[in-house]
């Protein structure tokens, strides 16, 4: 688009000063703010944007999704995770069961800790989650081991006892490594402290013969379809520690709130459409005005995982360089994203945002209101000030200041953000918020025509870890892996 260059040399400071500007590029979906006018458009991209949207057919791609057809080619599968955010979901026997084992296991005076064993998808939403409802936990505390670094689960062990302990299993496959040598440890654990495995342990898969197989109790293992991809799996019983966390009633708000952005999402035009115009800036930002990167920063403590959580999302979805048909793609895909809480991001790396080289976009996050604490008076002070410095970082960033003497403090401003705002961290805005993130991946994948559900670009890596463990195949090697391993075998 030869509009890309045209309004590039339209400064951003003069661009955000139009009259109209927060009338056409700041959008509310019940309370839900989207702010996008600090970015590099006008009207007239905003309007090419959405033809491009509609050239790409992208709702009917939606349909097909919400239909259950096949749209994950490489693997043959549906893409259901958003069926599992529908009310009638909760009258089938796979929610029935893990809603009595939640509350049966929550009621329980003896179990004081639920320890989640997983990885990847299996971890990073249920964690992140349960760490954002924090206010909403009941009595028992939750924790996560994810890395096979035996000292993630050794220091969660630390303080706990083996017959008050209570380990969920979760894994889509049952076959990834890390995730069963943790629960292999964990087996041990509880043997050697004369606690049957089989009473404290449960798992949580898409492959339930192989959990069976494993050792798990059939009553003790949960299922969801092969049709939920991993990083979309939190609605499943993936999310089964969430739910132990803050109980059924606000689990199901959290899902309702997912399911007011799915149905937003696929029966609202694409000119209104939150994740389809948020993708569409993704598109724009990364092809056109060639920003390779995209920062989430959270202004709120809570979500201190949400950008870990959106790493896998997008960059496991959309990281790709070929088509659905298998074709290389003719412009980059997926930028590179990264994140970290406000305000500490600014005291970190926003030295950089403000006057590196690169460019690059933003999401900043933040809920108007807090939900507050008990501990101490004062604290809607601090939380004004959490929201004064999101403001202030996006208007700096766009705005900049001039200082030509000193070029040390000259700040170019230009560095574009949107800014996504709710009212407060409840399960049903988080619900909605993470809704729309994964809309936004599937809609910038349907845009970028690729499959955003399979990741067969993780095996090679799987694939070689797994042939070191022989050690005749260290004759494949490099020879500076050779070398570190012949360090690694050397008597101290
Ligand atoms: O290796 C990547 C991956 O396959 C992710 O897609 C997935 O979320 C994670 O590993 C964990 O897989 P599983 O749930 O099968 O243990």
């Amino acid at each position: 688009m030869s509009e890309a260059r045209k309004i590039s040399t339209v400064p951003l400071k003069k661009l955000i000063k139009q009259k109209n500007r927060e009338n056409n590029f700041c959008f509310s979906l019940d309370g839900l703010w989207v702010d996008i006018s600090r970015h590099h458009i006008n009207k007239t991209i905003f309007d090419k944007l959405i033809r491009l949207a509609n050239a790409a057919s992208i709702q009917d791609k939606f349909s097909m999704l919400n239909k259950g057809e096949h749209i994950n080619r490489t693997e043959n599968r549906p893409v259901l995770h958003t069926k599992l955010r529908q009310p009638n979901w909760r009258k089938t026997d796979e929610w029935l069961k893990i809603v009595s084992f939640s509350e049966k296991l929550r009621a329980s005076q003896n179990i004081k800790t639920i320890i989640n064993i997983g990885i990847g998808g299996s971890d990073l939403g249920p964690a992140m989650v349960t760490n954002a409802l924090r206010t909403f936990h009941g009595r028992q505390k939750i924790r996560f081991v994810s890395n096979v670094d035996p000292s993630d689960l050794n220091d969660c062990l630390e303080d706990c006892e083996a017959n008050t302990t209570f380990f969920l299993v979760t894994s889509k496959t049952f076959t990834t490594a890390e995730t069963l040598q943790n629960a292999s440890l964990v087996l041990n654990w509880l043997r050697q402290a004369n606690i049957e495995p089989s009473k404290h342990m449960a798992a949580i898969t898409a492959s339930p013969n192989k959990a069976l197989k494993w050792g798990i109790s059939e009553e003790h293992i949960f299922n969801f379809a092969d049709g939920v991809g991993g990083r979309y799996s939190l609605w499943s019983a993936v999310g089964l520690p969430v739910m132990i966390a803050i109980g059924k009633e606000n689990f199901v708000s959290l899902l309702d709130g997912a399911n007011q952005i799915d149905n937003h999402v696929f029966y609202t035009p694409n000119n209104k459409n939150l994740a389809i115009i948020l993708a569409l800036l993704r598109i724009w930002n990364r092809n056109f005005l060639n920003i390779p990167m995209h920062g989430i920063m959270p202004y709120d403590q809570r979500l201190a995982y949400l950008p870990a959580w959106a790493q896998q999302l997008e960059m496991e979805s959309n990281g790709k360089s070929v088509d659905i048909r298998g074709d290389p793609l003719a412009l980059p895909a997926s930028p590179l994203i990264w994140g970290e809480i406000g305000t500490n991001a600014q005291h970190s790396f926003f030295q950089y945002l403000h006057q590196g080289t690169e460019k690059q976009s933003l999401d900043i996050l933040i809920p108007r209101n807090s939900l507050g604490t008990s501990l101490f008076d004062g604290w809607r002070e601090s939380h004004k000030t959490l929201v004064y410095n999101a403001l202030a970082q996006a208007e700096a960033l766009a705005i900049g200041e001039d200082n030509f003497k000193e070029p040390h403090r000259n700040f170019p401003g230009e560095r574009v953000s949107t800014i996504i705002s709710w009212n407060k961290t409840n399960p049903f805005e988080i619900g909605r918020l993470l809704a729309l993130y994964e809309h936004i991946t599937i809609a910038s994948g349907f845009l970028w025509d690729i499959n955003s559900f399979d990741q067969w670009g993780v095996e090679l890596g799987k694939k070689t870890a797994k042939a070191l463990e022989k050690p005749f195949s260290y004759n494949n090697l490099s020879h500076a892996a050779k070398r570190f391993f012949s360090l690694r075998d050397a008597k101290d």
